[in-house]
């Protein structure tokens, strides 16, 4: 392979508790080996982070796929993004209710439209037509989100609810990549955000917003809480930053304390360029991430 792949992973970014970091560990770590075996036989980083993607979803422990949050009438909706920085050719879907892997309908939407971006029935129906098997919205919900929403709920009536706190999960997931023939991709999975309004799309699968991928500047996805991230569409900010020549390292922090300090935002950026060169950073308390290139591996909950 005439470069070294690299691989960078995240299982969104919030409080994560002490009881869950093992789960997420785990999650992380599988989505980055399912990755790394595609990176690994010569494979591109567009297949790269469609495979690391596709585990997340289908872990429970996230934000995406079965499991996800809940909107406020107690269903998921599904948003998701895949971007290839070699043509630029992109995938998106929102507002999905009967697809367990939408990022597997966001790379038909990439590979075998003349579109980029498609939403609710007529999502369903590309993805259908396209080999795409549809499921029951009910298949995607697990007890343990019919709780948390009825809980949240219940909580509205307080005085002062903080409905934004980083201790709400933001678990959306995400991958970028860089494979052998120096290629870069991005993609963003997510259930979006707790008691959501019905319709309301997210930051994730918006280009430019929660995922972006340019062999010129740098593949990012972001996790945490989407208006704000989407107000300063924070992933192609940071790769033009790193297309002006900044490491992605410190793009990565600043684009962090740019959406603290500009609109009060909270959440996490995986950010890689052409070169190799990446960088993680969030300010919540906890985002899982995972890494690996042709010399070094490694995860962790804190960065
Ligand atoms: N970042 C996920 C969302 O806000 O929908």
């Amino acid at each position: 392979m005439p470069n070294d792949p690299v691989l960078v992973v995240h299982g969104g970014a919030w409080a994560i508790p002490d009881e869950m970091v093992n789960a997420h560990l785990n999650g992380v770590r599988n989505a980055l080996a399912a990755g790394w075996t595609v990176l690994n036989r010569g494979g591109s980083a567009l297949d790269a982070v469609e495979e690391a993607v596709v585990i997340m979803e289908d872990d429970d422990t996230f934000d995406a796929g079965r499991g996800s949050f809940l909107n406020r009438e107690g269903r998921v909706q599904l948003d998701a993004l895949i971007m290839d920085g070699a043509t630029l050719r992109a995938g998106g879907l929102g507002c999905v209710e009967h697809i367990r892997n939408p990022i597997r309908a966001a790379r038909k939407i990439l590979s075998e439209s003349p579109h980029v971006y498609f939403v609710c029935e007529g999502a369903e129906r590309f993805a259908a037509e396209h080999g795409i098997p549809l499921c029951k919205n009910e298949d995607l919900i697990i007890p343990r989100e019919v709780e948390r929403l009825r809980e949240f709920q219940a909580r509205l009536s307080d005085e002062n609810p903080d409905l934004f706190a980083p201790t709400i999960s933001h678990d959306t997931v995400g991958s970028v990549a860089l494979d052998g023939a120096g290629n870069i991709a991005a993609a963003t999975s997510t259930g979006g955000t707790l008691n959501k309004a019905p319709g309301r799309l997210g930051d994730s699968s918006l280009i430019g917003c929660g995922c972006y991928a340019d062999n010129e500047s740098a593949a990012a996805s972001t996790t945490g809480w989407g208006e704000p991230i989407m107000k300063l569409v924070l992933a192609k900010w940071s790769a033009d930053r790193v297309a002006a020549g900044n490491a992605p390292e410190w793009v990565a922090l600043e684009a962090i304390s740019h959406l603290e300090n500009r609109v009060n935002g909270h959440g996490g950026i995986i950010l890689l360029d052409a070169q190799a060169r990446f960088g993680i950073a969030h300010n919540t308390p906890r985002m899982a991430w995972a890494f690996k290139t042709a010399t070094q591996e490694s995860s962790g909950i804190e960065r």
